[in-house]
């Protein structure tokens, strides 16, 4: 997937170097609303830390081990969603997202990762995706209900958030039910 049209002014698009100005801007300006849930804030200070981030996300791409594409809106660059390493063995992948913190509740994370599923049970042949969530992120637990994710537990202490743990609600979705419940992926 390079790009997907997902409304008439919403776009999803694999971002590239040339998005790094813009990337940071949105990231810096929503430092805040982002660093209760993701643990890679203090690490991104300037445009050539988001460039780097690019230069390894373009290479994942072109190995065929996931993707991180922008969400645009009227031509804005609103957030991130995609698919995180590809583990081909089992054919699984995870799906992470983020959207800056004016753009929430707009439905733009849904509607992203309805294409990424797409593209993920489709052109990717993936067989089962996650979505992990830690507990007490709400927002991020219900992108998980709309998509029809099932919940299947809970992973402790999964991920270190600056200082401390959080506990992850294990979310999973196997290709045969996305096919039913979705009705918007057909062969
Ligand atoms: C988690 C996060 C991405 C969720 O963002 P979000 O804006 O709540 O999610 P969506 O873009 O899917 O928007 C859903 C909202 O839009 C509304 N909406 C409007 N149009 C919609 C549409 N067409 N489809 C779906 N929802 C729509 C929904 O009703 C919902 O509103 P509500 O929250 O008031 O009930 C965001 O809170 C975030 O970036 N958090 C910080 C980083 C983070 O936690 N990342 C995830 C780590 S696991």
């Amino acid at each position: 997937m390079f790009v997907a049209q997902l409304a008439d002014d919403v776009h999803l698009r694999i971002l590239e170097r040339q998005d790094a100005a813009e990337l940071f801007a949105l990231t810096d300006a929503s430092r805040d609303h982002l660093r209760r849930w993701l643990p890679w804030l203090d690490g991104t200070r300037s445009v050539t830390d988001t460039d780097a981030f690019l230069a390894g996300a373009l290479e994942q791409f072109a190995k065929g081990r996931g993707f991180h594409a922008g969400i645009w809106r009227l031509g804005v660059l609103c957030g991130v969603a995609g698919l995180h390493a590809i583990d081909w063995a089992n054919r699984q992948s995870s799906l992470g997202y983020w959207i800056g913190a004016g753009y929430e509740g707009q439905g733009l994370v849904t509607m992203a990762c309805r294409a990424i599923l797409d593209d993920a049970f489709g052109h990717y042949g993936l067989h089962r995706m996650e979505l992990r969530a830690a507990v007490g992120n709400e927002r991020s637990q219900a992108v998980a209900r709309r998509l029809g994710f099932r919940r299947e537990g809970v992973q402790r202490d999964a991920e270190w958030l600056y200082d401390h743990f959080v506990d992850h609600i294990v979310f999973g979705m196997l290709e045969s039910e996305w096919r039913t419940q979705s009705g918007r992926w057909r062969e």
